[in-house]
């Protein structure tokens, strides 16, 4: 035993912590990313801002895309503009009119449309969405309605129709546009910031259901993007909004179509842009799904500062059981 003891050394202990951290780095950067090249994406909002732009992106790695938008002049220009900027067979490009707040029957119909020639959809993007500032005494009842049948019941009644079809085939990519503002609550966003809110619930349970099937769930949250909706909402801003989103600048919407690209190929849960965007998922990451080593790290030091002894063993054991891909729950279930 003391000959054990003797040999632990400092230098020892050294050496085998960062051995680990090593093994554990080399692991999550060796895992193989997911490729879009040969399949189908959907994407609602797919003809302007970020939804073109990751039309754009995924038609660049030889993937095939659906476009749906409520407007069919939009949707041929967003075709045109695709075709003429990647020089890919236009075949690879469909547009579907419609509304994401459609009837559930006329969204089976579009799907089913969709998949008949371009094959099963193995990523769905749902970007269709826009926001409306104010400050709350001037937002009307019907603005909060309306932004949240879009934002997120859209979201809902689109993802309900491919989600079951993803659980069959055993695989898939859920992406949901989210915000900043549904990270954290702004200035002038009390309705916009709600829709996002719950889109970002919406994700985290999803998540979890889903990920036992081979799917995965991405929740973007960009910061102010340069957009069409973006303008449109700009005039709708508050001056204390304005001075608020002054201070951390307008991406490309290439930009943030490549990054939200590459977060859903790694199957990360949370994507963000830029050096801000990783400050403000890192401190509100509540208990998202862990989808890599720094979050369990990140969660589990956040979350046991102010603990006492009986929840620090809960939240441990709620950790741990999220970081399992709650593969116990579902052997259960299984049994
Ligand atoms: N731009 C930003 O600064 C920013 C920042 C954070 C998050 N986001 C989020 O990112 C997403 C995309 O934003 P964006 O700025 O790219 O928007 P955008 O430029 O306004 O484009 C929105 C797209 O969605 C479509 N659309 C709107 N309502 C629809 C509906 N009810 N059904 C089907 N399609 C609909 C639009 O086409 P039609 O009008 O023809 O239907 C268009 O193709 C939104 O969810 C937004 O909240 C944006």
């Amino acid at each position: 035993m003391k000959i054990v003891f003797d040999l632990i050394t400092t230098e020892f202990v050294i050496w085998v912590i960062a051995a680990i951290v090593l093994a554990i780095w080399t692991a999550y950067y060796l895992r193989k990313p997911l490729s879009f090249h040969d399949k189908h994406v959907f994407v609602t909002g797919g003809s302007g801002g970020i939804g073109k732009a990751i039309a754009t992106e995924v038609i660049k790695e030889g993937g095939r895309v659906s476009l749906f938008a409520r407007g069919q002049y939009g949707l041929e220009d967003a075709k045109n503009e695709i075709v003429l900027k990647t020089n890919c067979n236009p075949n690879s490009i469909q547009i579907f009119p419609g509304d994401v707040n459609d009837s559930l029957g006329t969204l089976t119909k579009i799907i089913d449309d969709s998949e008949k020639n371009h094959g099963p959809i193995f990523m769905l993007v749902n970007t269709a969405g826009y926001a409306v500032a104010g400050r709350f005494e001037d937002l009307s009842v019907d603005n909060f309605k309306a932004m949240m049948s879009v934002n997120f019941m859209g979201t809902v009644s689109v993802s309900k129709v491919v989600v079951p079809r993803m659980k069959n085939r055993g695989e898939g990519v859920v992406v949901l546009f989210g915000s900043q503002a549904g990270l954290t609550g702004i200035f002038g966003y009390t309705a916009y910031a709600a829709t996002k809110f719950a889109l970002r619930g919406f994700a985290e349970a999803l998540s979890m259901e889903v990920k036992p099937y081979n799917i995965s769930v991405t929740l973007a949250c960009p910061p102010d993007t340069d957009t069409p909706g973006l303008i449109m909402e700009n005039k709708t801003k508050p001056k204390e909004t304005c001075l608020i989103s002054d201070s951390s600048g307008v991406l490309p919407a290439q930009d943030v179509a490549k990054q939200t690209l590459e977060d859903a190929k790694m199957k990360r849960f949370l994507s963000t842009n830029g050096f801000e965007g990783k400050i403000l998922t890192t401190v509100c990451c509540g208990m998202a799904p862990i989808t890599s080593y720094f979050e369990l790290a990140i969660q589990k030091g956040m979350k046991s500062k102010d603990l006492d002894k009986e929840s620090r063993k809960y939240n441990l054991t709620k950790v741990s059981w999220k970081w399992n891909d709650n593969t116990i729950c579902h052997s259960k279930m299984k049994v």
